[in-house]
């Protein structure tokens, strides 16, 4: 039997990787806050499949919560897949926005989605096997469209992804970011949006059961509204090609002090 954890597993995204991984045969562990919702889920969920799922209650930002979470991702039943998910947003400017509530949301969408895969990646490592599918977001992509530090956050679990992946993909371990645009779930009225107002939003379901026929083709970037592959491959082409040069001993020409420009100075 394989033991899935998955984080803001109370609602949206989340709650559907718990009944598409159940339905699967998965044991879970499903995290959030809403411990009602957890629980309804979790007996939802155990009569319907047969499965074991544990709940674990716990505010993500704070250390004294997030700490079982990760002594439960270091011991057993080992966790074999982490569904890295739970995350929140911030409408407005970064200039305008409530310091408290920015560092809640890196506490969130960059500190403990970095150390839930630390503490699940050690024994996977060790074993040889297991997975973390990490939810980023397509507006990585881009960050001028929504204000403040959302874009950032994501941009963050999609780069930690990539790194991993160079890491630990030899190891066994296989690394997935999925890349969602707007999704048809809490998030927008969380973050102080509305949700009547976003266009071309992806039914939660279609979202996950996409992620997941990218998670069984083992992509690295799974960006189910993008119809177009290619698009993404010639990103990534692109990218090479710039890296490439981004790694030399002296500044490009264009950066250097011309002649006259010595004169001037001297
Ligand atoms: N929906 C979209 O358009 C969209 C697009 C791109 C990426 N995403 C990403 O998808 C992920 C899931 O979001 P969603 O769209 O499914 O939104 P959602 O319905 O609001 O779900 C967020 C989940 O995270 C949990 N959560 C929030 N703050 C938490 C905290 N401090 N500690 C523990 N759990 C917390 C929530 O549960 P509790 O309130 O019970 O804690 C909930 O289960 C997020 O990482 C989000 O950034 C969403």
């Amino acid at each position: 039997m394989t033991t899935a954890l998955i984080t803001g597993a109370s609602s949206g995204i989340g709650a559907v990787y718990a009944r598409r991984l159940a339905a699967r045969g998965y044991d879970l562990v499903l995290v959030a806050r809403a411990a009602s919702r957890l629980k309804a889920l979790a007996e939802e969920l155990r009569d319907a499949h047969g499965v074991t799922i544990e709940v674990i209650a716990a505010d993500l930002v704070v250390d004294l919560e997030l700490e079982p979470v990760l002594q439960r991702l270091r011991s057993n039943p080992q966790i074999d897949i982490l569904v890295n998910n739970a995350g929140t947003g911030l409408i407005g400017d970064f200039a305008a926005a409530d310091p408290a509530k920015m560092t809640n949301l890196l506490r969130l969408n960059v500190v403990a989605t970095t150390m839930l895969a630390s503490a699940a990646i050690i024994g996977m490592v060790e074993r040889g096997n297991g997975a973390i599918i990490n939810v980023a977001s397509a507006l990585a992509f881009q960050p001028e469209y929504l204000r403040g530090i959302y874009a950032a956050t994501k941009s963050y679990v999609m780069t930690l992804t990539q790194s991993l992946a160079a890491e630990v993909t030899s190891k066994g371990v296989y690394v997935q970011a999925v890349l969602p645009g707007a999704t048809r779930t809490e998030i927008f009225e969380r973050s102080g949006g509305d949700i009547s107002k976003v266009a071309n939003l992806m039914e939660v379901e279609d979202l996950v059961d996409a992620a997941l026929v990218g998670f069984d083709r083992k992509e690295l970037i799974t960006i189910p509204p993008l119809p177009d592959l290619a698009t993404w491959e010639a990103f990534e082409q692109a990218r090479g090609v710039l890296a490439s040069g981004c790694f030399n001993s002296q500044p490009a020409a264009r950066y250097r002090i011309g002649q006259r420009d010595l004169r001037r100075d001297s």
